[in-house]
Order: C-alpha cells, then structure tokens, then sequence
C-alpha cells in the first residue's frame, strides 16, 4: 500500500475486528515506532501507549466503554459525538455509524488487544485553549500514526473517547496516575476480516478549504459551543 491508500482507507473498524487472530506484541511494538517518528511539540514525546492483554483488565475496560455507551449514547442526542444536521447525506453517514458503534460497544469485550494512548506529564482539565492545543497536539499525531502503522499490517483500530467519561476507574484499572497522566483515546485492535477499505463519505475539499482567510460563504460544521462548554 502506498501512503495515499494507507491514509484514505484507515477506517473506524468496529465490525470487522476478528477476535479469533492473536496480535503478536511485536507487531503493536512496530507501530510504536512507527508512531514515535510524528511531531510534538518541544520535540519532547509525551504520548504513552498502554497496551491492554489481559482478559480480566480488557473485560473491565470494555465493561466501562459498554456502560458509558449505553448511558449516554445509544438514542441519545446530548452526546458530543452526536449533532443535529440538516444534510441528509450527513445524517445517513451519522445513523450507519451509530449502528456501527453499537456493534463496537459489544465487539469490545472479543477483542484481543486494547490499546490507549496516553498524554504524560499533566492533565488539561481546565487549561487554556493554546495550552490544550499544544500538548494534546502533542499525542494525536502519534496516536494517528499508530493506526497508519497498523492499517499498513492488516490490523484495523477504531478511534474512541467514549470511556473517558469514567476516566479514574480506568486509570484505577491499569494503574494509571491520574494526577500526572491523561488519557487520550481508547482503540481496540485486531486483524481485520478482509484487508480492503474504501474511502469515506467526506466534505468535498471546496467545502472546507479557505482561501487567503475565512470564507464565511463555505458551508458551517454544526455548531458545537454548546456541548464543548460541558
Ligand atoms: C476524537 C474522536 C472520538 C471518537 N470517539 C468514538 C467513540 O467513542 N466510539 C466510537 O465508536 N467511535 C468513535 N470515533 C469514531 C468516529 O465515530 C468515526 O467513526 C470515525 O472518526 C470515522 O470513521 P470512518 O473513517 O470509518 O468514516 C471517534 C473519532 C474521533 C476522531
């Protein structure tokens, strides 16, 4: 696969994951390195992996994951994830991956490996918008690339945040210090059935590309103050 396939087929794989094909650790220690080549910021990596192997901690994970799911998910419109559109090209694309996450709310608890990224070194509950910026900016890159990495190796992963609405008792779980230590996403992975994935229904590029500053003519994304104030 060259880089433009590796990028626009990493999908969100939730019911494609085959539980039955173990993940060697060396394969997850791969795209480790792979991951560890992105950008942070003061070239200081503060993203940490913690890879989850173990029946009994990737049951309570999944339970927390199932649980915060069902609470606050599934029929629900407050969810972040979840906005109110009037495209309905839009909201088809939101209902298949409601449908989608469901089935990833109950694949979890199969799945052979769990992985979560992690941000060391402070927590950003409260911080200002630049600090955020700058030192979650710090983890996502090598967060994505892991799953570049693991695309590239016939494994599929699937970015969520859901379980982090019960953060503590996770880190509690895994032994994580809270107080110094943030976690980012959560993602399962897993050889995938089948190794082909298509392209996603996206924005067309003269949607979202502004040229020689803002174009308030260009179509709005749904606005989220609301939810992102919570
Ligand atoms: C920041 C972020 C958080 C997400 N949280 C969840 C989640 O908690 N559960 C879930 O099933 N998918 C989650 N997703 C996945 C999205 O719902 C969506 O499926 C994905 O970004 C696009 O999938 P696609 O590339 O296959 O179209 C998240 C994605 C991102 C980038």
């Amino acid at each position: 696969m060259d880089a433009d396939e590796v990028l626009t087929t990493t999908r969100a794989v939730r019911r494609r994951l085959d539980p039955t094909r173990p993940v060697p650790l060396d394969v997850i220690r791969e795209c480790v390195e792979v991951a560890l080549q992105a950008p942070a910021g003061s070239n200081l990596p503060r993203t940490r992996f913690v890879v989850v192997r173990d029946p009994a901690l990737r049951a309570g994970l999944a339970d927390l994951y199932t649980a915060v799911y069902e609470g606050t998910y599934r029929g629900s419109e407050g969810y972040i994830g979840r906005v109110a559109t009037e495209d309905a090209g839009a909201a088809r694309t939101q209902e298949r991956t409601t449908r989608s996450a469901d089935a990833l709310a109950t694949a979890l608890h199969e799945v052979d490996t769990i992985l979560i990224a992690c941000l060391e070194g402070a927590r950003l509950d409260g911080a200002s918008a630049m600090a955020s910026a700058s030192l979650l900016g710090g983890v996502l890159p090598a967060t994505w690339s892991f799953m570049l990495a693991a695309r590239a190796r016939g494994l599929g992963t699937c970015w969520t945040t859901m379980h982090l609405a019960r953060e503590r008792e996770a880190a509690e779980l895994l032994g994580i210090p809270y107080d110094r230590v943030q976690q980012v996403c959560l993602t399962p992975v897993a050889y995938t059935v089948g190794e082909r994935f298509g392209r996603a229904r996206r924005p067309a590029v003269d949607d979202v590309l502004h040229v020689d500053g803002w174009d308030e003519s260009l179509p709005s994304a749904p606005d989220v103050r609301g939810l992102a104030a919570r």
